[in-house]
């Protein structure tokens, strides 16, 4: 992959493990400075500790729960402070949310699913806008789900969090169009940790989303998902806002059929 964000600077979320890594991977690949803002700190010191020894990147690990405010605007603080500037902003953390059927999911999930989930974005944005509006190039990718697009059973807290999270990406692109930041949405659809462990609690499920993929496989988090967020955070993206993608194989196009096992 060409350098294509030298000299630009990330914030990536839950950049510890899955998808997140995949995408702090291809970032580096492509010359940019990254910040992995991490809950799982062993995950995300260790992403951090590869990167710079593999790539001899400047990569940087600060433990984050980006269910915290707080936290949250330290993140995008530490990320100026140690790289001098910050062009992207990828809002991918997610976890901890127990799959439920609606009249059983407790009130406590919904609420806890939309910090993590669209609140934490929001804190992120609000906080990374002076830096994002000032070099026209500040970009913004909020990753999202076929999930909620969908809206698949038993897990309507997930689902509830990544739609608000796709209506708050869109309203940032109108309002932010002025300053020339773009913020698109990754509907993604990967082998991830999260993947790994759906399946090893439901391998019937799993084998059933293989098979149901266009492609007849989920796709790799640094090479089918990292390409993609790279060209949305960099300038071949400069005229690109609003916008759902869909990196899955093509599997929201008819759609993919499955649900976990719930009470
Ligand atoms: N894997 C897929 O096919 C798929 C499909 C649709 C959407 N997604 C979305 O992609 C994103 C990444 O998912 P993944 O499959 O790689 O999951 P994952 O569980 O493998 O990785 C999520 C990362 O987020 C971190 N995290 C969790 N809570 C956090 C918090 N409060 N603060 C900071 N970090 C936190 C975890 O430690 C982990 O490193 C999520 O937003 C998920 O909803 C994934």
């Amino acid at each position: 992959m060409s350098e294509r964000l030298a000299g630009r600077s990330a914030v990536i979320t839950g950049g510890g493990l899955g998808i997140g890594r995949g995408i702090a991977e291809a970032y580096v690949q492509a010359g940019a400075n990254v910040l992995i803002a991490e809950l799982n700190e062993e995950a995300g010191a260790k992403a951090a500790t590869e990167l710079r020894e593999q790539y001899g990147a400047n990569v940087e690990f600060v433990r984050t729960d980006v269910a915290d405010r707080q936290q949250v605007q330290d993140m995008i603080a530490t990320a100026v402070e140690h790289f001098g500037r910050l062009d992207v902003l990828v809002n991918n953390a997610w976890g901890g949310i127990p799959y439920a059927r609606l009249e059983k999911t407790p009130e406590g999930s919904v609420r806890a699913g939309f910090e993590v989930g669209a609140m934490a974005a929001f804190w992120g944005m609000q906080a990374a806008f002076p830096e994002l509006s000032k070099h026209g190039t500040g970009r913004v990718i909020n990753i999202a789900s076929l999930n909620g697009v969908n809206a698949h059973m038993y897990s309507v807290a997930y689902n509830m969090a990544k739609e608000a999270l796709r209506t708050l990406t869109r309203t940032a692109a109108r309002e932010w169009a002025e300053h020339q930041i773009c913020c698109n949405i990754i509907c993604p659809g990967a082998k991830s940790d999260a993947y790994n462990r759906m399946a090893a609690a439901s391998p019937e499920n799993a084998a059933r989303m293989d098979a149901a993929n266009p492609m007849g496989r989920l796709g790799d988090p640094l090479d089918d998902i990292g390409p993609v967020a790279v060209f949305l955070g960099g300038d071949d993206c400069r005229y690109l806002t609003g916008n759902t993608l869909f990196v899955d194989g093509g599997s929201h196009i008819n759609g993919v059929q499955w649900a976990p096992n719930v009470d």
